[in-house]
Order: structure tokens, then C-alpha cells, then sequence
């Protein structure tokens, strides 16, 4: 299987305009120049505070939100070039909670079969009969049938989304939180289903989560968000093993049982900036223990540094010694590579 991206976001913005009485109208910039690649049968984690911008990120996948600027392509074709119903046949989506988003007065089967009714050329046997293989797939019994939404449990309509959006037969899964209501227990058993049907329809996740230690479970790739940028983003076991950007750091200072980050552990303090009033620069620049002035003007570029990319001045070749240190905690630093703090 070759492991070509599938899908490849390149440059991807979208800016909301917010208008205000008596004022300039301004802009959020939700996602702000991102850029990222899936491989087929690969799970793409997106990490990030809340506001980071990891829903409007599915949404413009989705086609419910137009970008502003960037485009997207999945094997090569671009996604503003593509009728929506054929992008919908390859990408799909589920959501945090189920319930919102299934049509509380269809019964489950009927819900199951609805994208197939809906891109027709298939008889209504054959649809039925696909439905209830589905159904079947993701652990749902056939008495179940004729059920409403409202009469499964939390994790049960987890199974029924995941039903209905695998019925086009995607490439790529866009889920975002999707266990995230649900209980400890049952989140293993759905991350479990989701890990089965990957291997079996060689599906993409696009695995949108707060939950590290579920992250670190499932993701072949990490991308950390901030502010609508990518702060850092490679292989998960190098983002976990040694996280390079301070933001990362932070993040996974909270959890010593998912990393052998060495040194201090800054956690995170401080408030997230409002994204209407971005700071000029690093977006991570309020909060971070290593700010140095470049950092108050320049938008770090994504330096390739051990094995991954991350969005830090700190990793620049041509940085002095001084110049990371000061009064400010000291990061040690090797060939751009931050290794611990002292
Ligand atoms: N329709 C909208 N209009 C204006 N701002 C929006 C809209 N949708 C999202 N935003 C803003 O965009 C930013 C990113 O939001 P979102 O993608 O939902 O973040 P996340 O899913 O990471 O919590 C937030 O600041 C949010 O307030
Ligand atoms: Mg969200």
C-alpha cells in the first residue's frame, strides 16, 4: 500500500468576520495558514485548546464552512473543484455528540441507509441489505432496527454515526472529540471499533481530541494547534517521546505518565490571547517562558528539527546562546534541538 498523502491541506485559512456596533468589522482568524498531509489507513491527531480552531478545520473539510484562501486535495484532485456530493462520498464525518446530528425521528435503520437513498442508483434492497450489514459491523443488533435515537445509549449512537457516515464507503473519517461525551469505559470499546473498521476499510482518521492519553493510543501523526497555527506537528512518538515546541511542552507537562520529557515542566499558565486580536509574531509569545524579542515581531517559520516540524525561534540555526536565556528558566539546546530545560 503506498503511503502517498491522501489528502493534503495546503495553506488553509479561514477568517470569520465579526462586526461590531460603531466599529471596524475584524476578522478571527480560525485557521491561519495550516497545512498537513494523511496517509490512506493513517490517524491524524489535531491537539489544541479550545478555540484553536480544530472545529472550524473539519468543518471546511466538510464543506460547511467556505476557506478564505488555501485549498485542499484528496488524491490529487482539489476540493473546490469537486461537486460536493463527490467530495462527500470520500470524506466523512462524525461528531462529538451523535444525538445533535441524527434525525431524532428516523428509526435506525432508516438512518444507516440514508446517504445511499440519498446518492441514489442502488435499489432499495440492496440499500437495506448494505444497512444492515453496517449495522451489524459496528455492534449493533438487528432488534435494534427499528429503534429511535433516542431509545441507545451514548455509545450505541456513537456506533449508529459511524454507521451511517462509513455507508458511502470515505477514505477519510473526520472525527471530531468523538468519545469525548462518553463514559471512561465506553470510550475504549468505540476507540476499539474505530481502530477495527480502520484496518478493515483502510480508512484515514482525522482525529480531532483534548484527550492526550487517547491521542498517544491512536495516532500514527500529531498536529498541535494554537491560534489557528501549527505550533508542531510529526510522528507521534517523537512528539510524545521529546515534544520540540514550548507550547507542546506545556501541554504534555500535566501528563508525566505520557512522556519522558527530562527537565522542568513549565506547565501552562496565563490566558489564550483573543484570536480577534492576535498578537503580531509568535501566537504563543504571551505565554511561553522562553520569549525572546524576535518572537514579538516574526511569525516563526516550521523548522524541520529532529524528525518533526515545530514553529519556534528557538530552533533557528543562527540563534545566539544568549538569546534564549536571560532571566527567563534556560532551555538547553543542541544543533536546534531543545533538549531539556534547567
Ligand atoms: N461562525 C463563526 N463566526 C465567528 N467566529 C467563529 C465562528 N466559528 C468559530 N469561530 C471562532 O473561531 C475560533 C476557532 O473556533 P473552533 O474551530 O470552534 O475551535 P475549537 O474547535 O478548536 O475549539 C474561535 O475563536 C471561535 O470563536
Ligand atoms: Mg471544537
Amino acid at each position: 500500500m503506498s503511503n502517498a498523502p491522501l489528502l493534503e491541506v495546503k495553506d488553509l485559512r479561514k477568517y470569520y468576520e465579526v462586526k461590531s456596533f460603531l466599529k471596524a468589522p475584524k476578522a478571527v482568524k480560525a485557521l491561519d495558514g495550516v497545512s498537513f498531509s494523511l496517509a490512506r489507513g493513517k490517524t491524524l491527531a489535531v491537539v489544541g485548546e479550545s478555540g484553536c480552531g480544530k472545529s472550524t478545520l473539519a468543518k471546511t473539510l466538510m464543506l460547511i464552512e467556505e476557506p478564505t484562501s488555501g485549498e485542499v486535495f484528496l488524491e490529487g484532485k482539489a476540493m473546490s473543484a469537486l461537486p460536493a456530493a463527490d467530495w462527500r462520498k470520500s470524506v466523512q464525518m462524525i461528531f462529538q455528540d451523535p444525538y445533535s446530528s441524527l434525525n431524532p425521528r428516523k428509526k435506525a435503520l432508516d438512518i444507516i441507509a440514508e446517504p445511499l437513498v440519498i446518492a441514489g442508483g442502488l435499489s432499495k434492497d440492496e440499500i437495506y441489505d448494505r444497512a444492515r450489514k453496517m449495522m451489524q459491523k459496528v455492534g449493533l443488533r438487528p432488534e435494534f432496527e427499528q429503534r429511535y435515537p433516542h431509545m441507545f445509549s451514548g455509545g450505541q449512537r456513537q456506533r449508529l454515526g459511524i454507521a451511517r457516515a462509513l455507508m458511502l464507503q470515505p477514505k477519510v473519517l473526520i472525527c471530531d472529540e468523538p468519545v469525548s461525551a462518553l463514559d471512561v469505559s465506553i470510550q475504549a470499546q468505540v476507540l476499539n471499533l474505530l481502530m477495527d473498521l480502520q484496518d478493515e476499510f483502510q480508512l484515514s482518521y482525522l482525529f480531532i481530541s483534548h484527550d492526550l492519553s487517547i491521542v498517544r493510543h491512536i495516532a500514527d501523526d500529531v498536529l498541535v494547534m494554537y491560534l489557528g497555527q501549527i505550533m508542531e506537528k510529526g510522528p507521534r512518538d517523537r512528539v510524545f517521546a521529546n515534544p520540540q515546541h514550548p507550547y507542546t511542552r506545556a501541554l504534555l507537562a500535566s501528563h508525566p505518565d505520557l512522556t519522558a520529557m527530562k527537565g522542568p515542566r513549565a506547565t501552562l499558565e496565563g490566558e489564550l490571547p483573543s484570536p480577534l486580536n492576535p498578537p503580531l509574531g509568535c501566537p504563543f509569545q504571551g505565554r511561553c517562558p522562553y520569549v525572546m524579542l524576535v518572537c514579538r515581531d516574526i511569525r516563526p517559520p516550521l523548522y524541520e528539527v529532529d524528525g518533526r516540524r515545530s514553529a519556534c525561534h528557538l530552533h533557528a540555526p543562527d540563534l545566539k546562546a544568549g538569546e534564549a536565556s536571560g532571566s527567563k528558566p534556560e532551555i538547553a539546546r543542541r544543533d536546534g534541538i531543545l533538549t531539556a530545560s534547567l
